[in-house]
Protein backbone atom coordinates (compact mmCIF):
# COMPACT_ATOMS: atom_id res chain seq x y z
CA UNK A 1 0.00 0.00 0.00
CA UNK A 2 1.26 3.26 -1.06
CA UNK A 3 1.67 5.77 2.19
CA UNK A 4 -0.65 8.02 0.61
CA UNK A 5 -3.44 6.01 1.03
CA UNK A 6 -2.69 4.90 4.25
CA UNK A 7 -5.17 6.96 6.70
CA UNK A 8 -3.13 9.29 9.02
CA UNK A 9 -3.89 8.81 12.40
CA UNK A 10 -4.88 11.57 15.43
CA UNK A 11 -1.16 11.57 16.60
CA UNK A 12 -0.04 12.80 12.80
CA UNK A 13 -1.86 15.47 12.58
CA UNK A 14 -0.25 16.75 16.18
CA UNK A 15 3.20 16.65 14.02
CA UNK A 16 2.33 17.67 11.11
CA UNK A 17 0.04 20.79 12.25
CA UNK A 18 1.99 23.48 14.95
CA UNK A 19 -0.46 25.53 14.64
CA UNK A 20 -3.03 22.74 16.05
CA UNK A 21 0.07 22.24 18.95
CA UNK A 22 0.38 25.71 19.56
CA UNK A 23 -3.72 26.17 20.13
CA UNK A 24 -3.61 23.32 23.05
CA UNK A 25 -0.33 25.17 24.35
CA UNK A 26 -2.38 28.28 24.49
CA UNK A 27 -5.81 26.70 26.23
CA UNK A 28 -3.81 25.42 28.41
CA UNK A 29 -2.14 28.75 29.61
CA UNK A 30 -5.74 29.79 30.03
CA UNK A 31 -6.76 30.01 33.86
CA UNK A 32 -7.83 26.75 35.33
CA UNK A 33 -11.49 27.07 35.69
CA UNK A 34 -12.66 23.66 37.10
CA UNK A 35 -10.07 20.73 38.60
CA UNK A 36 -11.21 17.88 39.81
CA UNK A 37 -8.54 15.66 41.73
CA UNK A 38 -8.25 11.94 42.60
CA UNK A 39 -12.30 12.10 42.43
CA UNK A 40 -13.91 8.85 43.49
CA UNK A 41 -17.69 7.65 44.31
CA UNK A 42 -19.16 4.51 45.19
CA UNK A 43 -22.63 3.59 45.72
CA UNK A 44 -24.55 0.78 47.79
CA UNK A 45 -26.62 -0.79 45.17
CA UNK A 46 -28.60 -4.81 45.88
CA UNK A 47 -25.83 -6.53 43.95
CA UNK A 48 -23.19 -5.19 46.37
CA UNK A 49 -20.94 -1.87 46.07
CA UNK A 50 -20.76 -0.04 42.74
CA UNK A 51 -17.93 1.51 41.89
CA UNK A 52 -18.76 4.30 39.37
CA UNK A 53 -16.25 6.69 39.54
CA UNK A 54 -11.86 5.97 40.31
CA UNK A 55 -9.23 8.43 40.21
CA UNK A 56 -10.29 10.85 37.88
CA UNK A 57 -8.58 13.99 37.69
CA UNK A 58 -8.72 16.63 35.17
CA UNK A 59 -8.51 20.59 34.60
CA UNK A 60 -11.15 22.47 32.73
CA UNK A 61 -9.35 26.06 31.16
CA UNK A 62 -11.23 29.32 31.10
CA UNK A 63 -13.67 28.94 27.80
CA UNK A 64 -12.60 25.34 27.16
CA UNK A 65 -15.27 23.42 25.77
CA UNK A 66 -14.88 20.02 26.98
CA UNK A 67 -16.65 16.93 26.42
CA UNK A 68 -16.95 13.52 27.79
CA UNK A 69 -18.23 10.37 26.28
CA UNK A 70 -17.79 7.19 27.12
CA UNK A 71 -20.06 3.54 27.46
CA UNK A 72 -23.43 3.69 28.80
CA UNK A 73 -22.59 3.42 32.67
CA UNK A 74 -19.42 5.06 32.97
CA UNK A 75 -20.02 7.03 35.07
CA UNK A 76 -20.67 10.38 33.05
CA UNK A 77 -24.01 11.55 35.08
CA UNK A 78 -22.38 10.45 38.20
CA UNK A 79 -19.65 13.02 37.23
CA UNK A 80 -21.81 15.67 36.21
CA UNK A 81 -24.34 15.09 39.26
CA UNK A 82 -21.14 15.30 41.68
CA UNK A 83 -19.88 18.42 39.45
CA UNK A 84 -23.43 19.89 40.41
CA UNK A 85 -23.23 19.59 43.62
CA UNK A 86 -26.39 17.17 43.38
CA UNK A 87 -24.01 13.78 44.89
CA UNK A 88 -21.22 13.87 46.94
CA UNK A 89 -18.18 12.13 45.95
CA UNK A 90 -16.69 9.47 47.99
CA UNK A 91 -13.15 10.55 47.21
CA UNK A 92 -11.00 13.48 45.96
CA UNK A 93 -11.66 16.97 45.79
CA UNK A 94 -13.28 19.32 43.53
CA UNK A 95 -12.48 23.14 43.01
CA UNK A 96 -14.32 26.19 41.07
CA UNK A 97 -11.76 28.70 40.65
CA UNK A 98 -9.40 27.34 43.03
CA UNK A 99 -12.37 27.09 45.82
CA UNK A 100 -13.70 23.57 47.14
CA UNK A 101 -17.11 22.91 45.85
CA UNK A 102 -19.31 21.66 48.87
CA UNK A 103 -22.94 21.87 47.53
CA UNK A 104 -24.92 22.82 44.51
CA UNK A 105 -24.54 26.76 43.41
CA UNK A 106 -25.13 29.51 40.66
CA UNK A 107 -22.05 29.23 39.80
CA UNK A 108 -22.46 26.14 37.61
CA UNK A 109 -25.15 26.16 35.21
CA UNK A 110 -26.96 22.87 34.16
CA UNK A 111 -28.96 21.46 31.23
CA UNK A 112 -30.44 17.87 31.14
CA UNK A 113 -31.62 16.07 28.75
CA UNK A 114 -34.46 15.55 29.95
CA UNK A 115 -37.21 19.05 29.17
CA UNK A 116 -37.10 20.53 32.89
CA UNK A 117 -38.90 23.53 32.49
CA UNK A 118 -41.23 24.91 35.00
CA UNK A 119 -44.70 24.16 32.92
CA UNK A 120 -46.77 26.33 34.81
CA UNK A 121 -44.26 29.66 33.79
CA UNK A 122 -43.96 31.13 30.37
CA UNK A 123 -40.64 31.31 28.85
CA UNK A 124 -39.13 34.86 30.50
CA UNK A 125 -40.59 33.68 33.80
CA UNK A 126 -39.02 30.40 33.18
CA UNK A 127 -35.50 32.52 32.43
CA UNK A 128 -36.46 35.06 35.07
CA UNK A 129 -37.07 32.28 37.70
CA UNK A 130 -32.82 31.90 38.76
CA UNK A 131 -32.11 36.19 39.12
CA UNK A 132 -35.33 36.23 41.22
CA UNK A 133 -34.63 33.25 43.22
CA UNK A 134 -30.85 35.25 43.69
CA UNK A 135 -33.42 38.08 44.93
CA UNK A 136 -32.90 40.41 41.94
CA UNK A 137 -35.48 42.48 41.60
CA UNK A 138 -36.69 45.36 38.83
CA UNK A 139 -36.60 46.28 35.37
CA UNK A 140 -33.08 45.30 35.05
CA UNK A 141 -33.62 42.06 35.27
CA UNK A 142 -36.18 41.68 32.86
CA UNK A 143 -34.14 43.48 30.47
CA UNK A 144 -31.34 40.59 30.82
CA UNK A 145 -33.46 37.91 30.45
CA UNK A 146 -34.54 39.46 27.45
CA UNK A 147 -31.06 39.37 26.09
CA UNK A 148 -31.11 35.80 26.87
CA UNK A 149 -33.92 34.64 25.49
CA UNK A 150 -32.68 36.95 22.42
CA UNK A 151 -29.85 35.06 22.51
CA UNK A 152 -31.24 31.71 21.68
CA UNK A 153 -33.26 33.30 18.81
CA UNK A 154 -37.03 32.94 20.87
CA UNK A 155 -37.49 36.64 21.53
CA UNK A 156 -40.81 35.86 19.70
CA UNK A 157 -41.92 33.10 22.21
CA UNK A 158 -41.12 35.04 25.73
CA UNK A 159 -44.73 34.69 26.44
CA UNK A 160 -45.36 31.33 25.72
CA UNK A 161 -45.40 28.15 28.07
CA UNK A 162 -43.21 24.98 27.19
CA UNK A 163 -46.00 23.02 25.78
CA UNK A 164 -46.18 25.23 22.92
CA UNK A 165 -42.75 24.95 21.77
CA UNK A 166 -40.60 22.10 19.93
CA UNK A 167 -38.01 19.72 22.04
CA UNK A 168 -35.43 22.07 20.37
CA UNK A 169 -36.93 25.03 21.44
CA UNK A 170 -37.07 23.65 24.91
CA UNK A 171 -33.65 23.39 25.44
CA UNK A 172 -33.04 26.67 23.91
CA UNK A 173 -35.16 28.17 26.88
CA UNK A 174 -33.11 25.45 29.38
CA UNK A 175 -30.00 26.98 28.11
CA UNK A 176 -30.72 30.52 28.66
CA UNK A 177 -32.05 29.73 32.13
CA UNK A 178 -28.89 28.44 32.84
CA UNK A 179 -26.66 30.82 31.47
CA UNK A 180 -29.17 33.87 33.31
CA UNK A 181 -27.40 33.09 36.39
CA UNK A 182 -24.19 34.14 34.99
CA UNK A 183 -22.85 30.58 35.94
CA UNK A 184 -18.25 30.15 35.53
CA UNK A 185 -19.43 27.08 34.07
CA UNK A 186 -22.41 25.03 32.06
CA UNK A 187 -22.68 21.57 32.61
CA UNK A 188 -24.43 19.84 29.97
CA UNK A 189 -25.94 15.99 30.33
CA UNK A 190 -26.85 14.68 26.64
CA UNK A 191 -29.05 17.72 26.17
CA UNK A 192 -29.11 17.20 22.59
CA UNK A 193 -30.31 13.52 22.90
CA UNK A 194 -33.68 13.50 22.89
CA UNK A 195 -33.73 15.37 19.71
CA UNK A 196 -34.21 14.49 15.79
CA UNK A 197 -30.87 14.56 13.71
CA UNK A 198 -31.73 17.79 12.26
CA UNK A 199 -32.97 19.96 15.43
CA UNK A 200 -29.24 18.28 16.73
CA UNK A 201 -27.11 19.38 14.23
CA UNK A 202 -28.83 23.04 14.55
CA UNK A 203 -28.84 23.19 18.13
CA UNK A 204 -24.63 22.16 17.84
CA UNK A 205 -24.60 25.25 15.54
CA UNK A 206 -26.87 27.35 18.09
CA UNK A 207 -24.26 26.03 20.76
CA UNK A 208 -20.88 27.36 19.65
CA UNK A 209 -22.37 30.26 18.46
CA UNK A 210 -23.21 31.47 21.91
CA UNK A 211 -20.06 29.88 23.48
CA UNK A 212 -18.24 31.77 21.10
CA UNK A 213 -19.51 35.31 22.24
CA UNK A 214 -19.77 34.84 25.87
CA UNK A 215 -17.67 34.23 28.55
CA UNK A 216 -18.22 30.54 29.44
CA UNK A 217 -16.72 27.11 30.36
CA UNK A 218 -18.65 24.14 28.77
CA UNK A 219 -18.38 20.41 30.09
CA UNK A 220 -20.96 18.44 27.71
CA UNK A 221 -21.54 14.63 28.00
CA UNK A 222 -22.70 12.83 25.42
CA UNK A 223 -22.64 9.55 23.53
CA UNK A 224 -22.35 10.94 19.89
CA UNK A 225 -18.85 10.67 18.81
CA UNK A 226 -20.18 13.55 15.52
CA UNK A 227 -21.43 15.70 18.13
CA UNK A 228 -18.09 15.23 20.41
CA UNK A 229 -15.44 16.32 17.66
CA UNK A 230 -17.79 18.99 16.08
CA UNK A 231 -18.12 20.66 19.64
CA UNK A 232 -14.95 19.72 21.16
CA UNK A 233 -11.36 21.14 22.27
CA UNK A 234 -10.89 18.72 23.99
CA UNK A 235 -12.53 14.63 24.71
CA UNK A 236 -12.24 13.32 27.69
CA UNK A 237 -13.05 9.52 27.03
CA UNK A 238 -13.63 7.60 29.95
CA UNK A 239 -13.85 3.61 30.23
CA UNK A 240 -16.65 1.68 32.24
CA UNK A 241 -16.30 -0.32 35.49
CA UNK A 242 -15.22 1.01 37.32
CA UNK A 243 -15.27 4.96 35.64
CA UNK A 244 -12.01 6.34 35.14
CA UNK A 245 -9.91 8.58 32.07
CA UNK A 246 -9.11 6.18 29.11
CA UNK A 247 -7.45 9.17 27.02
CA UNK A 248 -7.98 12.93 26.66
CA UNK A 249 -7.87 13.79 23.12
CA UNK A 250 -7.27 17.21 22.13
CA UNK A 251 -9.54 17.51 18.72
CA UNK A 252 -7.34 18.78 16.14
CA UNK A 253 -10.41 20.45 13.93
CA UNK A 254 -9.79 24.20 13.15
CA UNK A 255 -12.02 26.60 14.82
CA UNK A 256 -14.48 28.10 13.57
CA UNK A 257 -16.10 24.62 12.79
CA UNK A 258 -19.09 24.10 10.31
CA UNK A 259 -20.95 20.97 9.28
CA UNK A 260 -18.73 20.10 6.11
CA UNK A 261 -15.78 19.08 8.20
CA UNK A 262 -17.26 16.25 9.20
CA UNK A 263 -15.73 14.70 5.98
CA UNK A 264 -12.65 15.83 6.21
CA UNK A 265 -9.56 13.45 7.38
CA UNK A 266 -8.68 14.93 10.77
CA UNK A 267 -12.31 14.77 11.84
CA UNK A 268 -12.43 11.59 10.64
CA UNK A 269 -9.01 10.52 12.58
CA UNK A 270 -10.55 11.69 15.68
CA UNK A 271 -13.63 9.62 15.30
CA UNK A 272 -11.73 6.71 14.68
CA UNK A 273 -9.53 6.93 17.69
CA UNK A 274 -12.35 7.34 20.25
CA UNK A 275 -14.34 4.76 18.03
CA UNK A 276 -11.23 2.02 18.86
CA UNK A 277 -11.61 3.56 22.44
CA UNK A 278 -14.76 3.12 23.41
CA UNK A 279 -15.96 0.19 20.91
CA UNK A 280 -12.78 -2.12 21.39
CA UNK A 281 -11.84 -4.65 18.56
CA UNK A 282 -12.78 -7.65 20.01
CA UNK A 283 -16.08 -5.90 21.60
CA UNK A 284 -17.13 -4.75 18.17
CA UNK A 285 -19.88 -7.43 17.53
CA UNK A 286 -23.08 -7.83 18.78
CA UNK A 287 -23.80 -10.99 20.66
CA UNK A 288 -25.02 -13.52 18.48
CA UNK A 289 -28.34 -14.81 18.87
CA UNK A 290 -29.94 -17.99 19.03
CA UNK A 291 -32.83 -17.63 16.71
CA UNK A 292 -34.59 -20.73 15.20
CA UNK A 293 -34.58 -20.35 11.34
CA UNK A 294 -38.36 -20.02 9.95
CA UNK A 295 -37.31 -19.35 6.34
CA UNK A 296 -37.28 -21.45 3.38
CA UNK A 297 -34.39 -24.01 2.83
CA UNK A 298 -32.31 -21.24 0.48
CA UNK A 299 -34.36 -18.17 0.26
CA UNK A 300 -31.12 -16.52 1.87
CA UNK A 301 -30.89 -12.79 2.39
CA UNK A 302 -27.61 -12.15 2.99
N1 LIG B 1 -27.97 6.09 42.74
C1 LIG B 1 -27.30 5.01 42.34
N2 LIG B 1 -27.28 3.88 43.05
C2 LIG B 1 -26.58 2.81 42.66
N3 LIG B 1 -25.83 2.76 41.54
C3 LIG B 1 -25.81 3.86 40.76
C4 LIG B 1 -26.53 5.06 41.12
N4 LIG B 1 -26.32 5.99 40.16
C5 LIG B 1 -25.50 5.42 39.25
N5 LIG B 1 -25.18 4.15 39.62
C6 LIG B 1 -24.29 3.23 38.90
O1 LIG B 1 -23.11 3.93 38.59
C7 LIG B 1 -22.64 3.59 37.30
C8 LIG B 1 -22.53 4.86 36.47
O2 LIG B 1 -23.85 5.37 36.20
P1 LIG B 1 -24.10 6.70 35.36
O3 LIG B 1 -25.54 6.96 35.35
O4 LIG B 1 -23.20 7.76 35.87
O5 LIG B 1 -23.59 6.24 33.91
P2 LIG B 1 -23.63 7.02 32.53
O6 LIG B 1 -22.24 6.95 31.96
O7 LIG B 1 -24.25 8.35 32.69
O8 LIG B 1 -24.59 6.08 31.65
P3 LIG B 1 -25.57 6.47 30.44
O9 LIG B 1 -24.64 6.68 29.28
O10 LIG B 1 -26.41 5.24 30.25
O11 LIG B 1 -26.34 7.69 30.82
C9 LIG B 1 -23.62 2.57 36.74
O12 LIG B 1 -23.09 1.28 36.96
C10 LIG B 1 -24.88 2.79 37.55
O13 LIG B 1 -25.61 1.61 37.66
MG1 LIG C 1 -26.01 9.29 31.89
Amino acid sequence: MSAAATPLTLPDYRQQAPAVAERFAALKRRPVVLEVKDLGKTFDAHEGTVTALQGLSFSVHRREFMCVIGQSGCGKSTLIRILSGLEHPTSGELLLDGRPVHGPGLDRGMVFQSYTLFPWLTVKENVLFGPRMAGRKGSAVESEARQWIEMVGLSDFENAYPYQLSGGMKQRVAIARALANQPRILLMDEPFGALDAQTRAQMQEYLLQIWKNIDITILFITHDLDEAVFLADRILVLKARPGRIDEIIEVPVPRPRHLDQAVQPEFLATKHRISELIHPRDQRHGELLSIPRLTAVGDTIE
